[in-house]
């Protein structure tokens, strides 16, 4: 029992802090899956500190960051969780923070490289369209699951997939579940753009290549989380990076009929009409504006080049947000070893009104491109890494971040997304700033005064400064800070009546001037008189991890439970019994299992027709047995099976309760509760775990004829389960299902996949 309520009480503690941002990404498959690659996940924090967990199943992986107020920090994440199985695995990675923040994923290998911005979880979608280069080996897209539950993708091919042997060509339609924390990479020679991914719940979706071979004979990896369909645009400002001629656009449709019309800067004009999933590719010789009836979706593919101010760097690929402008404010990454360059895209009509790190910056003296109103600024950052801010007084703006060296490159664009921080300045509930304060430490003071008594002298930061005027304040947040060693910057010491005492001015003077608006004489005084001694608090910790109980939900075809059934889908011929076995695979025999709600549907979405067979432990359906078993932790039934009307179909999906026998009353042990008794029953110390098992389809003979029957192994017998349940009011019951790839023959028609020009 001791672990079960520690695991609980861990849970109920979980389920009470509530995150407000959290992400979910993933380290797709690069050819040389070898130490040397990496994916570093970079988090910039906004006005909080913020406390930042970084967990992926597999293996356990949980680190917990805390990250101070406006600045960054990078946790890598190490090549054995890059991706390279070929079914749902527990690699997707998730990040959940407590305050705002962003999360960008750089990755990182010496000879190929790429970044992109990660998507918040409230701006993920259930409908999205791959982009894949359809160059080099191994186009490539991964689907990943950060929600509580477990959900449902179809697949629509464009080009050509195989998944456990079987292979679907274009238009095929396939379904799979993905549990929580799971993610699943497919990769093709063929080009699988075009290629539709739609979900049951929101899920994140990235693309890119493994090895994309362009111009140059090279292998490099391509990376992008992509947006999904929902915040798809209708106007796209593309300029080329770098002055590059050989660049590609990517125009997709998500609908029939879509008239997307491209503008050249000499009001040059081609239209193409796209349909569901096809899409147009550009070759980027000058800026061009997007325009289309319908949202599209608009993907940059930067390529390599071997001249310009690196000889010999890579390619990188990146979504181009459209132009509805939403965010004057962003905070980025860039990686000192890249030469670093961001490209903002504005209506403004001030150029002169942008800040980057708390810097104006002058973009009248930049080239500028522009496009019908619309500019691109180019700027050369230079090799810095680290986070930076860049801010408009009053116009919104998009943004390009980019880097180049030898052999490697990155690019993520910024300006998309709908859930964001709002930016600090423009806020209307500013924090009440913090007053003037001066802190002795024991090598030095610092001396606190609010930006706005600064900038209320019309002075800058930099104007703040101590007796020697090269020691100067910094900004921080809204607070310029001074540091005032007692050696330097014009420090005195005085001894006073046995003190020491530490004496400076802090002056804000007008520059160019001896004018000073501020003027504060700061001194320390210092005890001579120590005390010294020592404190111990001997702590104690509980370490406690979370498990999963092996459950497993499988059909047999007789009364015996000998004859198990391995292949799906499981024909059977009406009248018939099916005879099912639940059972909690582990060495603890004092486990008990007990079967609490079982639904069967004739699909796999929780639909309108489904029908009841065990509720609340209680028998629906009359010709449901129980087969008694003296192993608690076996539970097995049978009842007859049913069609629904002429659907084929038919699945099974229960809610499985786990108890512990050293726990008495539990609710395995009191079987059946009526109405009436329920809401007693229901009281969190009885219902330990529970989890949602589902099995399925069971097909029906059709004259004869064989039903196709898809995989060419059995599946592997069994999965995992996630446990979700808390101590008061939650308590719910996630779950894993048994992995069963099939196929459905879509026979609608969809248009042309590719209209390639
Ligand atoms: C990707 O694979 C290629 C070919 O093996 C290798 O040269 C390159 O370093 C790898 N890149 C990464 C990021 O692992
Ligand atoms: C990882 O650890 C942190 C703090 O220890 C905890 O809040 C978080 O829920 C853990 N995540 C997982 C998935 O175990
Ligand atoms: C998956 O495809 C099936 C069959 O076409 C359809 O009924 C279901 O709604 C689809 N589910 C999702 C999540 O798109
Ligand atoms: C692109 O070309 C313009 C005009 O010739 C030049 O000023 C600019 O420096 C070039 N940019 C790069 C990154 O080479
Ligand atoms: C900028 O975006 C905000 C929403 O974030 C919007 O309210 C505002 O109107 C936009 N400003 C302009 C000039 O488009
Ligand atoms: C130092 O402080 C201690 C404790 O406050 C006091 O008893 C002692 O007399 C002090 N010594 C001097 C030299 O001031
Ligand atoms: C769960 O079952 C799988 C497959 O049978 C097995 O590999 C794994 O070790 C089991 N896990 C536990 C915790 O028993």
């Amino acid at each position: 029992m001791g672990t079960l309520y520690s695991l609980l009480l861990l849970m109920g503690i979980l389920t009470a802090g509530q995150a407000q941002r959290s992400f979910v990404t993933a380290f797709l498959e690069n050819i040389s899956r070898t130490s040397s690659t990496t994916l570093e996940l970079h988090i910039v924090t906004y006005d909080k500190a913020a406390t930042v967990s970084i967990s992926v199943s597999q293996q356990s992986f949980n680190h917990t960051v805390v990250i101070d107020r406006d600045s960054s920090s990078a946790v890598t994440i190490g090549y054995e969780y890059m991706i390279y199985e070929r079914q749902p695995i527990s690699k997707a990675v998730i990040v959940t923070s407590d305050e705002d923040i962003s999360v960008y994923a750089f990755y990182t290998n010496i000879e190929s490289a790429d970044a992109m911005a990660c998507l918040p979880q409230g701006d993920l979608g259930t409908e999205y369209y791959i982009f894949t280069s359809g160059k080099g080996t191994a186009n490539q897209f991964a689907v990943a699951n950060g929600g509580d539950n477990a959900v449902w993708v179809n697949i629509t091919v464009s080009g050509s997939l195989i998944l456990n042997g079987v292979q679907y060509e274009n238009q095929d339609t396939f379904t799979f579940s993905l549990g929580y924390q799971q993610v699943i990479q497919f990769q093709s020679t063929n080009d699988l753009t075009g290629t539709r991914v739609t979900a049951s719940a929101s899920v994140a979706v990235f693309s890119g290549n493994k090895c994309f071979t362009g111009p140059s004979n090279a292998c490099d990896v391509l990376v992008e989380q992509l947006y999904p369909v929902q915040s798809w645009g209708r106007l796209f400002a593309v300029f080329p990076l770098l002055n590059h001629t050989q660049d590609i656009v990517d125009v997709m449709a998500a609908n029939a009929d879509t008239l997307v019309t491209t503008e050249g800067p000499e009001g040059e004009i081609t239209q193409y009409n796209l349909q569901q999933g096809s899409h147009v590719k550009l070759n980027l010789i000058d800026s061009v504006l997007v325009k289309s009836s319908k949202p599209v979706m608009v993907s940059y593919l930067f390529q390599q080049s071997v001249a310009g101010l690196v000889i010999g760097y890579d390619p990188f690929f990146t979504s181009i947000p459209s132009m509805v402008l939403t965010r004057n404010y962003y905070k980025f990454i860039t990686k000192e070893i890249y030469h670093n360059y961001i490209l903002i895209v504005s209506e403004a009509s001030s150029a002169s009104d942008f800040y980057l790190d708390h810097k104006p910056m002058d973009l009248q003296l930049l080239p500028v491109s522009e496009i019908n109103g619309i500019r691109g600024w180019e700027v050369y950052l230079g090799k810095i890494g680290g986070q930076h801010e860049i801010y408009h007084k009053t116009d919104n703006f998009t943004l390009l971040v980019y880097g180049i060296e030898k052999w490697v490159s990155y690019g993520y664009s910024l300006g998309q997304e709908r859930t964001y921080p709002d930016p600090p300045l423009s806020s209307p509930t500013e924090e009440p700033e913090s007053p003037a304060a001066l802190r002795c430490l024991s090598h030095g003071a610092v001396y606190q005064l609010p930006l706005s008594v600064v900038f209320e002298a019309h002075l800058g930061v930099h104007d703040i400064h101590l007796e020697d005027p090269q020691c100067q304040a910094e900004q921080e947040g809204n607070v310029a800070v001074i540091k005032v060693p007692f050696n330097r910057c014009g420090s005195r010491v005085l001894d006073e009546g046995g003190k020491t005492l530490y004496v400076n001015t802090v002056y804000g003077t007008i520059p160019g001037t001896s004018i000073h608006r501020i003027e504060v004489p700061v001194s320390c005084e210092m005890e001579r008189n120590e005390t010294l001694g020592f404190n111990l608090h001997p702590k104690v910790t509980d370490v406690v991890s979370q498990g999963h109980y092996n459950v497993s939900l499988k059909l047999y075809n007789s009364e015996a439970f000998d004859d198990l059934i391995t292949l799906y889908p499981f024909e059977i011929d009406l009248p018939g019994n099916v005879y099912v076995e639940f059972k909690v695979e582990s060495d603890d025999k004092n486990l008990q299992i007990f079967a609490e709600n079982c639904k069967s549907s004739p699909s796999l979405e929780d639909g309108d027709q489904s029908y009841s067979l065990i509720e609340h432990g209680c028998s629906q359906d009359s010709t449901l047995h129980s087969h008694p078993v003296s192993d608690h932790r076996v539970q097995r039934i049978s009842f007859h099976l049913f069609k629904f009307d002429d659907l084929p179909e038919v699945y099974l999906a229960c809610n499985v309760i786990i108890c512990h026998g050293g726990s008495s009353p539990n609710r395995c042990s009191q079987g059946c509760i009526n109405r009436r008794h329920r809401r007693a029953a229901r009281s969190p110390r009885h219902e330990l775990a529970s989890a949602r098992l589902s099995q399925g389809p069971i097909v029906f003979k059709q004259d004869g004829r064989p039903q196709r029957i898809l995989g060419e192994r059995p599946f592997p017998s069994l999965v995992f389960v996630a446990v979700i349940c808390g101590l008061g009011l939650v308590a719910v019951g996630a779950l894993m299902l048994q992995r069963r790839y099939y196929k459905t023959r879509e026979y609608s028609l969809l248009p042309d996949t590719d209209c390639q020009q």
